[in-house]
Parts: structure tokens; sequence; C-alpha cells
């Protein structure tokens, strides 16, 4: 059963999900938002703030119940987190494919795994990309028209000429960090080093994608002469938003907990909490990333570490890198298999419009890792 009630009264509701929340026994919230990517169908989660309907499915009981009145807050805006969050674990994968951890994710409500609740480079890009996910699309889906209470922005002003006219519709990348630094901020708990860490590579993860814009402009005028013209900012492509967290999860800085004497913590993440271990380096600015232990191996299968190892995964036997079948396989050996693979080949036009095309079978050598 995937909707659990239909409820007519946010306050039927909220008692609903209060009662829901204290049976899971929310203690690290850490990421739990995570597990609303496991959603079926973001239909299943359409609030409607005017009629006051709210059909709830069970994975919202891993929202906070601040998180849940941002959501309702902001019809619309479900769609686009969830969204970013497969953006996010699509990018992740991608960025990670050829190394000992591929950045593996189930289908329970945590998502990444154990990693998560560890301090290492992988836990940094994870909450990283998962930030720059939502900030993203959210960004993206207000200039889409898609939220009800966000749109393009059009006061976004760059560098021009004297033509030029700014307000076309930017992608409204402010609202996206807004409401980012309130829905995933706000799974983190504590003052502690985790926290400030988290907090850290969130907001990493939120200026990369903001800093990232770019300008794109449009030609007015007789005939093309672009006498005047409409600028605006784009979102950069999440492949971008990964390439550039994947560099910094390379260049990332070990921290940690700078206790200044001071004990009015503040509830946000301020630099001046974090500092480099090593006191001879620099401090981090606030788009690298940072981590506070270091990373397993990732060689075996561990369960306490929640780590797959690399058995059975796919390597090249002629690349010295880390895909290559030494390292990935951690000295282990590997076996090599052939496998029949069958592609589209000969493709011919035809007039007009379509294409046609043979099938080719073809035999690879495949390594594997034992
Ligand atoms: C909470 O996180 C800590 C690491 O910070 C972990 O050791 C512990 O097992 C987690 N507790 C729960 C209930 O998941
Ligand atoms: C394997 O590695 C070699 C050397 O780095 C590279 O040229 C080749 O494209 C790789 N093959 C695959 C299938 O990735
Ligand atoms: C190629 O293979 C696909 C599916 O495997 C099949 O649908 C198609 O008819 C094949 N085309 C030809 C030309 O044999």
């Amino acid at each position: 059963m995937r909707i659990l009630a239909l409820l007519l009264g946010v306050k039927a509701a909220c008692i609903l999900l209060v009662s829901s929340l204290s049976g899971t026994g929310a203690v690290n919230n850490s990421g739990r938002w995570w597990g609303i990517v496991n959603v079926a169908s973001s239909a299943n989660l359409l609030t409607n703030s005017k009629n006051v309907q709210l059909v709830l499915d069970p994975s919202l009981a891993l929202l906070s119940r601040r998180q849940r009145r941002l959501i309702r807050q902001n019809p619309g805006i479900l769609h686009a987190i969830v969204a970013g969050l497969h953006a996010a674990m699509k990018e992740c994968k991608w960025q990670f494919r050829n190394r000992r951890w591929n950045c593996p994710t189930t289908h329970s409500p945590t998502v990444f795994g154990k990693i998560v609740n560890r301090g290492c480079r992988e836990t940094a890009f994870v909450f990283a990309i998962t930030s720059a996910g939502v900030t993203h699309a959210v960004a993206r889906s207000c200039s889409e028209g898609a939220i009800e209470s966000c749109t393009c922005d059009y006061r976004r002003r760059g560098p021009g000429g004297p033509d030029w006219h700014w307000g076309g519709c930017s992608d409204n990348v402010d609202f996206g960090r807004v409401f980012g630094r309130e829905f995933v901020d706000s799974s983190e708990r504590g003052r502690d080093l985790r926290y400030l860490t988290n907090l850290h590579n969130n907001e990493a993860g939120r200026l990369t994608v903001s800093t990232e814009m770019r300008q794109e402009c449009k030609c007015h005028g007789m005939s093309g002469s672009c006498t005047i013209r409409t600028c605006w900012m784009r979102l950069p492509s999440f492949r971008t938003v990964g390439d550039f967290l994947k560099d910094r999860f390379d260049g990332a800085s070990r921290v940690v907990y700078a206790n200044k004497g001071s004990n009015r913590a503040s509830h946000r993440a301020e630099p001046r909490h974090l500092e480099p271990e090593n006191p001879t380096h620099k401090p981090p600015s606030a788009r690298d990333l940072v981590y506070f232990e270091k990373s397993p191996n990732f060689c075996s299968h561990n369960g306490k570490m929640g780590t797959h190892g690399t058995s059975g995964r796919t390597c090249n036997s002629s690349s010295p890198g880390l895909d290559g079948c030494e390292l990935l396989c951690c000295g282990r050996g590997y076996k090599t298999r052939m496998e029949k693979v069958t592609e589209r080949c000969h493709c011919t036009f035809h007039w007009c419009c379509h294409v046609s095309c043979l099938n080719c079978t073809s035999t690879q050598t495949l390594h594997q890792c034992l």
C-alpha cells in the first residue's frame, strides 16, 4: 500500500505525520530525506495548498516536520526534489564508475548505505552532490513554472553592452539555494564535527551550482542585426556540477573541529569552526569538500562498514589507472570471459525520414575481479 491515507485538513494531517514519525525512531536524521527518492511516482505526493489535500506516501515519514511544512508551502516542489535526487545519484555513479567505490545505492530508505554515517571523502561527495541536485532542480523548475511559489529570476544582471537588455528568464538559483539551505540542511543535528562537515559539504554543492551559472543572450532587431539583445543566466549542466565536485573530491581537505574557546556555537556552519588537520595547509574555502576520516579501502565486503567490495566488477586489463584490473581488483586477480554483444550497424537513411540498421554480433572480452 503506497498511499497511507487521504486526509482533509492540515491539523489532521499533522497528527498523523507526527505519529508515523515517532514509530521510526528518528535518531540519525542525517540524509534521511534521501529516502523519498524511492517514491514510485510523485503523483502520490502532490499537495495542493488551496484545497488543503494531502496524499501521504510512507516515504514522506522520512522527512522532518519542517521539511514537510516546506513541501506544503511550495506546491510542486517535491517533484523537483525527487528529480534532483535522481540526477545526483546518476551523476555520482557516473563520476565514480571506474573506482573501487562506485557510489552504490539501494532501494532501502538509507539509499547510499552506511557511508553517509562516516566522515570520509565519499561521504562528502554524497552530501555535496545531493544538495547540488536539489538546488539545481528547484532553480530550473522555478523558471519552468512548475513550482507555485517561485518564478524566473528577472532581476538577474550580468555584464553586458549598452544595448543589452537584461530581464530574460533566468534560472532562479537564489531560490534554489535558499530552499536547499532550509530543506536539506534541516536534516542535520548537533554541533559536532560531523554536523559542521555535512553542512559545509551541502553548501559547497549549492555554491558550485550558482557559481557556474552562464550568461545566454538572444538577438533582436532588423534581420538579425542584434542591435538589442535579451540576456539571462542559465544553470550549468548537471554534468558540469558533477565534474567540479569530483575535482573537489580529489582535492578535499581533512579537517578537525576547532574549538576556539567559544561556547556560543552558532547553528549555522561557520568556517571558523572547521580547520585543516594539518596546520600548514590553508583553510578550506566554501567550495572545497571537507572530510575528517580516512576512507576504507573498499576492496572487500564488510558488513559493518557497509562496503560491497570489488569482487565481480568489470576491470580494464590494459589500463594502469584506477579502473585497471590490478588496482580495481586490489591485487586478487581477475577472470576473463567472452560475451556476445549485439549492436546496430550499417545504418542507412531512407528519405524521408527513417533509419534502418542491421544487427551485428561480435564477441567482447570481459575481465572481472575475483
Ligand atoms: C547514527 O550515526 C552514527 C555515526 O554518527 C552511527 O554510529 C550509529 O550507528 C547511527 N545510529 C543509527 C540509529 O542509525
Ligand atoms: C582501457 O584502458 C585503455 C588504456 O587506458 C584505454 O585506451 C581503453 O579505452 C580502455 N578500455 C575501455 C573499454 O574502457
Ligand atoms: C535487431 O534486433 C532487434 C532486437 O534484438 C530486433 O527487434 C530487430 O528486428 C533486429 N533487426 C534485424 C534487421 O534483424
